[in-house]
């Protein structure tokens, strides 16, 4: 356990949300209050524009600014906190489930206004397959949005999880005066646009005392009380072992534009989240306090201009020392590999890395050795789990334009299938591809780069399935599946087999119709039911 003092001051998390409830402005203000004010201008570039949604040039252009403010990491309190950003735009969804691998907590962000939205039901469901632990924190209480309790009824039900309210609003909209603090047993007033170094919480342990009233007014004094009493008797003190279980999400309310309740929520962050947590293998559990290195690729960027063809592979770290210029083991190709340019993420430091531990994220620059998933260690044979496909949403078969460039083409699909652009599905005992996607966009990205980086045009298909289905069981049964259902078979790029199904009628009709075969809508099945 060499290393426990590094480990025990990291903490990495990512912020999660649907598209503007206000991932971006928490980043940049819990970004101030961590010092990196350099930073912070940096994310709001890295956004991406709403103008430019269909204009996929301009989004790649926006990712590549992105790469730097990938991971923004920032010390607040002694304690190294990074930050991983996920993208906005749902067309590149998968790159935020990948990261969501490599996070040990999140941070939900809900617009008050408008509740849970599609976008975090579906990131909550990725969270929910590892336990990650979550802290919720509703945004823009400076709107008239919905009342707390009906909002806390709705983010239970549909996320499936308990909530624990820390901080309680007073009023909102034009009327909000501020959170009671439910742990500091303090009132801290609302005045729009907050510096970070402003205090403006008064102390009041007991909610009888006069000073309530005098500082927000009679009424919402009295409707505090009532409203903290009623908390107090349904959800009484913060199971931290549940929260880290994943099973109860504590619930700040804030205004992340106003910097409100934000430093409530960093404070309580670093007190609750957890320390760089182990991960599974095929071989066994990793413990981050082993001694000897190990890490994972969670995400390849590629560089879209064609004179810089490098890629940067996105490492992990779980257990051990990272250090530059020493041989690690590539298990996947048996390999060993060094690297001596390691790209730090660390805002104030320069651009090369030394050394990482257990929670820090390495890019590394990569001319196409690595795919996602891939395993580095110090020579022990295992490959890190839990970084599953899930089935993507639209589905369009790959036509080869030049025959000429056949050889080109299949290399291009397979590099950029490696780099997670998309999911490819050969036909089981045939030729056919069939590539999978989460958003129109991903398409246009891959026949402008197998044109660009590989000389190769292709035009898509498209193809009316719903979704893949990794499909599993009884030998027998699924080999009669796969010849009654030849056209729908394909193999993934694993070789495990995939039923594309035409609708949800026709899904549920298979599963009726096949008892001994299950049909799993992510490719690793056996981690997300152990987990
Ligand atoms: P995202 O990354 O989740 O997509 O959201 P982002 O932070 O960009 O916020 C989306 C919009 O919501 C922005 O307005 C932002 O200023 C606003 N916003 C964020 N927090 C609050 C808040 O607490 N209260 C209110 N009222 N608004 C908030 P925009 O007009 O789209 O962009 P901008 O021109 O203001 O940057």
């Amino acid at each position: 356990m060499k290393y426990e003092k590094e480990i025990s001051r990291r903490r990495t998390f990512a912020i999660i949300s649907h598209p503007d409830a206000g991932k971006t402005t928490l980043t940049e203000k819990l970004l101030l209050f961590g010092g990196a004010i350099q930073v912070a201008g940096a994310v709001k570039s890295n956004k991406i524009k709403k103008h430019a949604t269909s204009d996929f040039m301009e989004i790649e252009r926006q990712r590549g600014i992105s790469v730097a403010t990938s991971v923004m990491s920032f010390e607040y309190k002694d304690v190294l906190i990074n930050l991983l950003d996920t993208p906005g735009h749902k067309d590149f969804a998968e790159d935020t489930y990948r990261t969501l691998t490599a996070v040990d907590s999140v941070i939900l962000v809900i617009d008050s206004v408008n509740g849970v939205e599609e976008q975090t039901r579906r990131l909550m469901e990725v969270c929910r397959m590892r336990d990650t632990p979550v802290i919720v924190f509703v945004n823009k209480m400076d709107r008239d949005g919905k009342y707390p309790f009906d909002l806390l009824d709705e983010i239970e039900k549909e996320l499936n999880i308990s909530l624990h309210p820390l901080s309680w609003p007073i009023n909102m909209g034009k009327e909000f005066k501020g959170v009671y603090s439910l742990y500091d047993k303090s009132l801290n007033l609302f005045t729009a646009s907050q510096k970070a170094t402003e205090d403006n919480t008064v102390p009041i342990p007991n909610l009888a005392d006069k000073l309530l009233d005098e500082k927000v007014g009679e009424r919402d004094a009295q409707q505090l009380r009532e409203d903290v009493e009623l908390l107090e008797g349904v959800y009484g003190e913060l199971d931290t072992e549940a929260y880290l279980g994943g099973k109860v999400a504590p619930v700040f309310f804030g205004s992340a534009v106003n910097n409100f309740g934000v430093k409530e929520l960093l404070d309580t962050f670093i007190r609750i989240a957890p320390l760089p947590l182990g991960r599974a293998t095929d071989k066994r559990f990793i413990e981050p306090t082993e001694d000897k290195f190990t890490g994972f690729i969670f995400k390849i960027h590629a560089n879209l201009d064609p004179r810089h063809r490098d890629r940067i592979a996105f490492l992990r770290v779980c257990s051990g020392k990272f250090e530059r210029n020493k041989y690690f083991h590539h298990t996947r190709i048996d390999k060993d590999v060094r690297f001596s340019n390691p790209y730090s993420f660390l805002a104030r430091e320069k651009d090369v890395i030394e050394e990482a531990y257990p929670g820090d994220v390495v890019g590394l620059f990569d001319t196409g050795n690595f795919k996602i998933g891939d395993t580095l260690t110090e020579g022990e044979m295992m490959q890190f789990t839990g970084i599953p496909t899930f089935s993507p949403e639209l589905f369009k078969e790959l036509v080869n334009k030049d025959p000429m460039k056949t050889k080109q083409l299949e290399k291009g699909i397979r590099q950029l299938t490696d780099e997670g652009v998309a999911q490819l599905f050969t036909q089981h005992g045939g030729n056919r591809k069939i590539i999978g996607c989460v958003g129109e966009l991903q398409f246009e990205v891959i026949q402008y780069r197998l044109l660009q980086e590989y000389g190769a045009s292709c035009a898509f298909v498209p193809l009316a399935f719903y979704k893949a289905c990794w499909i599993t069981g009884d030998k027998k049964a699924i080999d009669d599946f796969v010849r009654f259902k030849q056209s729908n078979v394909m193999e993934d790029k694993d070789g495990n087999l995939v039923y594309l199904a035409q609708s949800e009628w026709f899904l549920n009709t298979e599963r009726q119709n096949n008892p001994k075969i299950e049909f799993h809508t992510t490719s690793e099945f056996k981690t997300a039911m152990q987990n």
